[in-house]
C-alpha cells in the first residue's frame, strides 16, 4: 500500500495537469518537492511514487533527486538552517557563524540534531550576497547575521518559536515550504505580504527613479496579489 494520503495523489494529479500531456515528465521537479512534503525527505518510496505517476523508471527519477541539493535523502528537521559559507559571505564571517552553529547543535553538515527540530547545512551562494553573511531557515533570509545572532535565531526555533525572517514570508516548517515549492500557495492569511524588500536589493529602482528611467506606477512594496485579488479587478 502507498504511504502517500489521497491529499497528495490528489495534489499530483493537479501538478501533472499544468504540463502538456506529452511532457508530464517536466511534472518531476514539483513531483519532487511533494513527496518531500509528506515525509520530510526524498524516501525510496517517493522515488517509486514518482516513477508510477509519470511513467519513468526509478533510476531516472533517483538522477534528478540526487542531483539537486534541495532533495534531500534522509529525514530532515522541522528547521533546514543554512548558512552561506561561499566567498562572499565567507570574507564577511560566514564560516564562522556555520562553525559557532555546527559547535552549539553538535552537529555537521547535513546532519540533524536530536530533537529532530534542526538540520544543519553550509550552503552555496545563496543569491543574497549584498546582505552577507546570511543564512537562511527553510529557504527564508536572515540577513547579515554574526554568531550571536545565528544562535539567537536557532534557539528561539528550538524553544518553538518562530523568529521573523529579515525578509518574506514568517516562517513555516520545511514540510510546509515543501508544499509551496510543488506549486501551491501560502495559505496563510497575509503571509504572501510578509516582510518587504531591502533597500539593497531596490538600490536599482532607487536609481531608476533618480534618473527618470523607472517603470511608470511601478511599486516594489506592493505584494503578490492573491488569484482571488486579481479575479476582483
Ligand atoms: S556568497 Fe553568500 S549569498 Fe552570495
Amino acid at each position: 500500500m502507498s504511504v502517500f494520503t489521497e491529499e497528495t495523489r490528489a495534489r499530483a494529479r493537479e501538478i501533472i495537469a499544468r504540463y502538456p500531456a506529452d511532457r508530464s515528465r517536466s511534472a518531476l521537479l514539483p513531483l519532487l518537492h511533494l513527496v518531500q512534503s509528506e515525509e520530510g525527505y526524498v524516501s525510496p518510496a517517493g522515488v517509486e511514487f514518482c516513477a508510477e505517476v509519470l511513467g519513468l523508471n526509478k533510476a531516472q527519477v533517483g538522477a534528478v533527486a540526487t542531483f539537486y541539493t534541495m532533495y534531500k535523502r534522509k529525514p530532515t528537521g522541522d528547521y533546514l538552517v543554512s548558512v552561506c559559507t561561499n566567498t562572499m559571505c565567507n570574507v564577511l564571517g560566514g564560516q564562522e557563524v556555520y562553525d559557532t552553529l555546527s559547535e552549539h547543535l553538535g552537529v555537521g553538515h547535513d546532519e540533524t540534531t536530536e530533537d529532530g527540530k534542526i538540520t544543519l547545512e553550509h550552503a552555496e551562494c545563496l543569491a543574497a550576497c549584498d546582505y552577507g553573511p546570511v543564512m537562511t531557515v527553510n529557504y527564508d533570509f536572515f540577513d547579515n547575521v554574526d554568531p550571536q545572532a545565528a544562535l539567537g535565531v536557532v534557539e528561539e526555533l528550538r524553544a518553538g518559536g518562530r523568529p521573523m525572517p529579515t525578509r518574506g514570508a514568517r516562517l513555516c516548517t520545511l514540510k510546509e515550504m515543501a508544499i509551496q515549492l510543488a506549486g501551491f500557495a501560502d495559505e496563510r492569511a497575509g503571509a504572501v505580504a510578509d516582510g518587504g524588500p531591502g533597500e539593497p536589493t531596490l538600490r536599482g529602482v532607487r536609481l531608476a527613479e533618480q534618473h527618470g528611467i523607472s517603470v511608470p506606477g511601478f511599486d516594489p512594496n506592493t505584494p503578490i496579489r492573491s488569484k482571488e485579488a486579481e479575479a476582483q479587478k
